[in-house]
């Protein structure tokens, strides 16, 4: 059982092994590279099984970095996750893995519940067995349900979960907080809206838009296009994963937003407009099934307590966003044709 001893993690200017799961997709790879900027003096130990959304590629530049080791494995695998927090003497864990869309989710639910909350629990058994200092979860404000035209979520609102995935990650939530309630854990949760920059898979509603525009084939929008998301810059993103994982309060959730909630058809309009790419490339296509009306943030508790803010105005984000996939195309063009899978079977098969 956990005791007070436990020293907070504020106090930490010492070196400390930090486990990030699921650092080969797109916000865990931007999260590693962020902290080992941040912290030099830290090792990052990445978590990844690998599955389609996660790209070796992502963090080609740091391979020889080295406070940087990648495992590849999968978060379900109990013995695996505790080889790893004992031998290299994890002090934290980010659960940054997760099986992560939605459409997918609806095609098969099976591996949602699988990896989110089958692996999330076995994250949290190991670092309950070995004691570990902070065990970060990085959820979704989907895990709240759908919004009407006012208001905004909470970390004081209901759970309602709609689509298999949210209903996975709520389930997650609440793994986490009864590990805290019973064991003592030190868990934090964050519960972030939709995020946008580089490295995003394109299977998700900006990169995909992108893609497909630059190869001038139709952008397909669900429904009526009249949903709202709230839009988050990555990096933003990780510095609130940063300053929680550093600074929150254990047992506490964090909702992370970007106060900037757009309707999906603007968005489409604005990228399309940015590449002076034709509107005519839009089709209305039949909607997701289920599909959230609206979400938005009250990202106040975070702003007072630790003093994040969103600092990427929209303007700039999308900008440098579309000049990341512009300068990576191959990169983009490498995993829509599911090229990038032999990259890393040619690299780990013999492993
Ligand atoms: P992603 O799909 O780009 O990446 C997921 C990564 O997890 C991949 O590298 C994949 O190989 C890895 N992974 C999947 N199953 C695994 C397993 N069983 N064991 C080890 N690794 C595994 O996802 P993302 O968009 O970067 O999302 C990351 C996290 O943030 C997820 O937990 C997601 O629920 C949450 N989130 C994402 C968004 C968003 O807008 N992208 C918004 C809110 C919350
Ligand atoms: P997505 O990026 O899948 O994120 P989430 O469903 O987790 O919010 O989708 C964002 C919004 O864009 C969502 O309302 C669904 C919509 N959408 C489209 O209209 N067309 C598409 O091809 C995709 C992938 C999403």
């Amino acid at each position: 059982m956990y005791t007070e001893r436990v020293a907070p993690m504020t106090k930490n200017k010492r070196p400390m092994t930090i486990l990030v799961t699921g650092g080969c997709g797109f916000i865990g790879s931007n999260f590693v590279r962020f902290m080992l900027e941040a912290y030099p003096q830290y090792s990052i130990v990445n978590l990844d099984k690998l599955t389609y959304a996660g790209n070796l590629e992502n963090l080609e530049d740091i391979e020889g970095n080295p406070s940087y080791q990648f495992v590849k494995g999968d978060i379900c695998d109990r013995s695996l996750v505790g080889s790893i927090v004992r031998e290299r003497k994890v002090n934290a864990i980010v659960n940054v893995a997760a099986e992560s869309h939605v459409d997918r989710s609806i095609l098969g639910p099976d591996i949602f519940v699988e990896t989110n909350v089958g692996g999330t629990n076995v994250l949290l058994d190991v670092a309950r067995e070995c004691m570990i200092e902070r065990f970060v979860q990085i959820s979704t404000d989907e895990v709240y349900g759908s919004l009407g035209s006012t208001g905004a979520f909470a970390e004081t609102t209901p759970l309602h979960p709609n689509s298999p995935y949210a209903a996975s990650k709520a389930s997650a939530d609440l793994l986490a907080l009864a590990y805290h309630h019973t064991f003592g854990l030190p868990v934090v949760i964050t519960r972030c809206s939709n995020n946008y920059g580089p490295h995003q898979f394109p299977e998700k509603l900006i990169p995909l838009m992108i893609a497909r525009a630059l190869e001038n084939k139709e952008v397909p929008v669900y429904g009526d296009g009249q949903n709202v998301r709230d839009w988050l810059y990555v990096g933003d993103h990780c510095r609130a994963i940063d300053l929680v994982l550093h600074k929150g309060k254990a047992g506490n959730v964090y909702n992370i937003g970007g106060n900037n909630e757009w309707k999906n058809i603007d968005i489409v309009r604005l990228v399309l407009k940015k590449l002076d790419k034709p509107e005519s490339l839009i089709t209305f296509v039949k909607d997701r099934p289920g599909h959230d009306r609206r979400y938005a943030i009250d990202a106040s508790k975070i702003s007072r307590e630790l003093g994040w803010q969103p600092s990427i105005s929209f303007d700039d984000g999308i900008a440098q966003t579309l000049s990341w996939y512009l300068a990576h195309e191959s990169w983009w063009r490498r995993i829509i044709s599911g090229e990038y899978q032999h990259y890393y079977r040619n690299m780990y098969e013999e492993r």
